[in-house]
């Protein structure tokens, strides 16, 4: 895609990657991502804000042609991760007058992950202004935005702020901002770390500005709708909803795992299921953002869980989840011997309460049918609470 005109003398010259499968080889992408990248023009000076992933520095370097960047005088790094980092070493050895602008910390980072040099920097600190030239660069830190070295550039004269992967979300640059991928950009990069993100958000609140320009996704022309997103999505709140992962070989949890959905779904509970052998983690973070129980469903394999569901415990429990409640149910041929294992993949569930487990021997009966009825209860009545 084309440099586009953003605000007067700012240009995205980034790459869309709309064939990218997966984020962190962990989060499926349905529609890709972009890497955006922005020219800041000046009267005296020129800024790039952000590179793009290596893969796509071609596309970077291609934009900046096109526009006639003959001369660059700063790269400003918002962030050190090599999806927006990562191709600052071929614009240095186009523009070798450039200098890397970032906090000490990112400027760490730098030299540690791109083998940059000390020469290459010039440090900026909070609040610190560079003047392009009737644009003025300001700096914000932001730690842990979900790196240690995070921060914003804020261009008072255009009222816009470049906050590269905080506000973001995974589509292509172009098009407008779609609620249900900011939310699922939101869940997968940003709900462990949402207390810092409560925190930045305020500063963002109360900042004057027309636009928010991050690294991942579209500009964002109405930042107070996002920001009033956002502030749901950080918050400790839980929703009356319950999330399902399961697994099953030869049907028998997934017969529990109906039964346990229909039930909860009698008592009012949306709750969403997901066969993660088969769908692995697509779908799963953005509903569990808002949930207020998931349960944890399994075969017996081995002695123990079904490595499918393992993994996705184990994604599910790094997320950090809101969920108050937890509980873990599934069949077994001779002895139910995987719930500590489950338990122990879930270490950040520690201030969830436990619901007690239901486990049936092969097919599930009567009986188990009848526990898994008092089990919905248990958890329609703790939802009662929340
Ligand atoms: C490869 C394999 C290994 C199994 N290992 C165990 C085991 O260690 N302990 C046990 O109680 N059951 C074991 N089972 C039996 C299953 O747990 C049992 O058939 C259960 O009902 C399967 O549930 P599902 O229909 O949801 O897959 C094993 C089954 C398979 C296919």
């Amino acid at each position: 895609m084309a440099f586009t005109e953003i605000k007067k003398g700012i240009y995205w010259v980034g790459a869309n990657h709309p064939e990218r499968k997966f984020f962190d080889e962990l989060f499926p992408l349905p529609e890709g991502t972009s890497y955006n990248s922005y020219i800041v023009k000046g009267t005296e000076k020129i800024a790039l804000i952000d590179t793009v992933d290596p893969v796509k520095a071609d596309e970077l370097i291609a934009n900046l042609r096109e526009l006639n960047v003959e001369r660059l005088d700063y790269i400003i790094s918002n962030h050190a991760e090599q999806d927006h980092s990562g191709s600052i070493p071929r614009i240095l050895e186009l523009y070798p007058g450039a200098k890397v602008v970032t906090n000490a910390k990112c400027k760490t980072m730098l030299m540690d992950l791109l083998d940059l040099k000390d020469e290459n920097f010039a440090l900026v600190g909070e609040n610190e202004a560079l003047d392009l030239g009737g644009k003025t660069l300001k700096f914000v830190l932001a730690p842990w935005v979900h790196w240690p070295e995070t921060m914003f550039t804020y261009v008072a004269e255009e009222k816009i702020l470049f906050t590269c992967d905080f506000l973001g979300s995974h589509e292509s640059f172009g098009g407008t901002y779609d609620e249900e991928d900011g939310k699922r950009y939101f869940a997968e990069i940003m709900l462990p770390y949402r207390a810092f993100f409560r925190t930045h958000l305020e500063r963002v609140a109360g900042m004057d500005l027309e636009m928010i320009a991050p690294s991942h996704g579209p500009i964002i022309g109405e930042p107070a709708k996002i920001i009033g997103l956002h502030r749901e999505w950080a918050s400790e709140r839980v929703k009356n909803k319950a999330l399902i992962a399961y697994v099953s070989m030869h049907g028998s949890t997934e017969k529990m795992v109906r039964h346990l959905e229909n039930a909860l779904a009698k008592k009012g509970i949306e709750t969403k299921v997901f066969d993660v052998a088969k769908t692995g983690f697509e779908g799963v973070s953005s509903e569990l953002l808002d949930s207020a129980t998931v349960v944890f469903a399994s075969a017996v394999v081995l002695n123990e869980a079904h490595p499918a569901l393992l993994y996705a415990a184990h994604a599910i429990n790094i997320l950090k989840p809101k969920a108050k409640f937890y509980t873990i149910i599934g069949s077994y041929g001779w002895a139910a011997t995987h719930a500590e294992q489950i338990k122990g993949a879930l270490g950040n569930f520690k201030s969830a309460e436990l619901i007690a487990p239901v486990f049936a021997k092969g097919t599930p009966k009567e009986a188990d049918y009848a526990k898994l009825d008092a089990l919905a209860d248990e958890i329609a009545k703790r939802h009662a609470g929340i």
